[in-house]
């Protein structure tokens, strides 16, 4: 077989997207201009959300969600372990306690039942508890499950939609099912503003709030040098958006060429557990795709694995690493043992190339290359 070099992911930049950027560099107006604009009602109105507050990453927009709710060093964040560091790290940034809840081992998702303990513990201390719902790979959440849970508990609902613009819940768009949601533009995702996030909600006073906080605290019509509020610099500048408002416009064109070489994989890959989408997903928007090695293999054995593809000039990944082992949840107290879906699953689960254009012979090498590492190491 002929090597080839496949990367993890790769943008989809086509001619007009450049053709944006460029008209946007020659018009001298880098930021706060009319594509910022543009940008913002393109994606509210997408995902059906009566605001949209385009900042400079994903990171940016869950941060800025937390404080326009006032999350304080007060509450508790529920957030999985699964799950890229920044969904808990916000929580730290205010000082606030986070507390990880465990996945489901099918789609990876936060369980709802272990979900269910801890708010029944944390119903105890009386303090003001939020959820990170995070939609893992762009799969979405089991929405009924989590709304069952907010009647009955109350908690305030943030979501993590950074992987999974586009995916639907029975007929809703994603990032729209708490007080307010968050997606991520960085260049692995479906569609990328180079680095770049935007924060979508219905409530007019964190999208307000959000948007002052992402210019240096300054409100809405204030002078240049007028702060009401201790704010950030998190603004998206004008060829980011510019980008995302080129690539928005064929985001159904660009989740159906995913979803393609998602069943391409799904229909060439042996040995392996495949992803699983649920019956409730109307619409999956992949993100990535994960396979997990069989049950039993160790965390060595899956390293040789990709360490052999990578040698191939396969560029797979482990994904992901608890956020709860890492180095700065460690020193509050977390370790091995307290989450045991997560760490048995992220032992043995495997990134794959992939991204919108990858093409057929690239999936193939991929198949053979995997299916001829386990049979050695496993
Ligand atoms: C689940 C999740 N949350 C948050 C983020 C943060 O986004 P960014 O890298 O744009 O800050 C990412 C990005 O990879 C993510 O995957």
């Amino acid at each position: 077989m002929e090597r080839l070099k496949v990367p993890l992911s790769r943008p989809q930049v086509t001619d007009e997207d450049v053709e944006v950027v460029v008209k946007i560099l020659k018009s001298g107006r880098l930021s706060l201009g009319p594509y910022l604009k543009l940008f913002e009602e393109h994606v509210a109105e997408y995902v059906g959300a009566r605001y949209a507050v385009a900042v400079s990453s994903g990171t940016a927009a869950l941060h800025l969600i937390l404080k326009a709710l006032d999350f304080s060093s007060e509450d508790v964040l529920i957030v999985p372990s699964f799950t890229f560091v920044a969904s808990a790290n916000v929580a730290l940034f205010e000082k606030g306690d986070v507390v990880f809840v465990d996945i489901e081992p099918v789609t990876m998702n936060l369980d709802p039942t272990h979900l269910e303990v801890l708010l029944e513990k944390l119903a105890k201390d009386g303090k003001r508890v939020f959820l990170m719902a995070v939609d893992i790979f762009g799969h979405p959440i089991d929405w009924d499950a989590i709304y069952n849970l907010k009647y009955k508990y109350n908690f305030t609902i943030v979501e993590d939609s950074c992987e999974a613009l586009g995916s639907e819940y029975k007929g809703r768009k994603v990032g729209t099912f708490g007080i307010a949601g968050a997606f991520a533009f960085y260049p692995n995702k479906q569609i990328t503003t180079g680095e770049g996030g935007v924060l979508v909600t219905d409530d007019e006073k964190i999208a307000k709030l959000a948007k002052a906080l992402r210019n240096q605290g300054r409100s809405e019509g204030a002078g240049w040098l007028e702060h009401e509020f201790v704010g950030y610099n998190y603004r998206m500048d004008e060829l980011s958006a510019g980008l995302g408002w080129s690539q928005i416009k064929r985001i159904d064109d660009i989740i159906e060429k995913r979803n393609q070489a998602a069943q391409r994989y799904t229909s060439c890959l042996r040995y392996v557990e495949l992803p699983v989408v649920k019956d409730y997903v109307t619409k999956m928007s992949w993100f990535v795709y994960v396979v997990k090695l069989p049950k039993g293999t160790t965390r060595e054995q899956r390293n040789k694995i990709i360490n052999y593809l990578n040698e191939q000039g396969i560029e797979a990944r482990n994904y992901f690493e608890p956020v709860h082992l890492q180095r700065p949840y460690r020193e509050l107290g977390w370790s091995e043992g307290t989450l045991p879906v997560t760490e048995e699953i992220a032992q043995r689960t495997v990134a794959l190339p992939f991204y919108t254009d990858i093409t057929v012979e690239e999936q193939e090498y991929v198949a053979y290359h995997l299916e001829k590492a386990i049979e050695y190491y496993l």
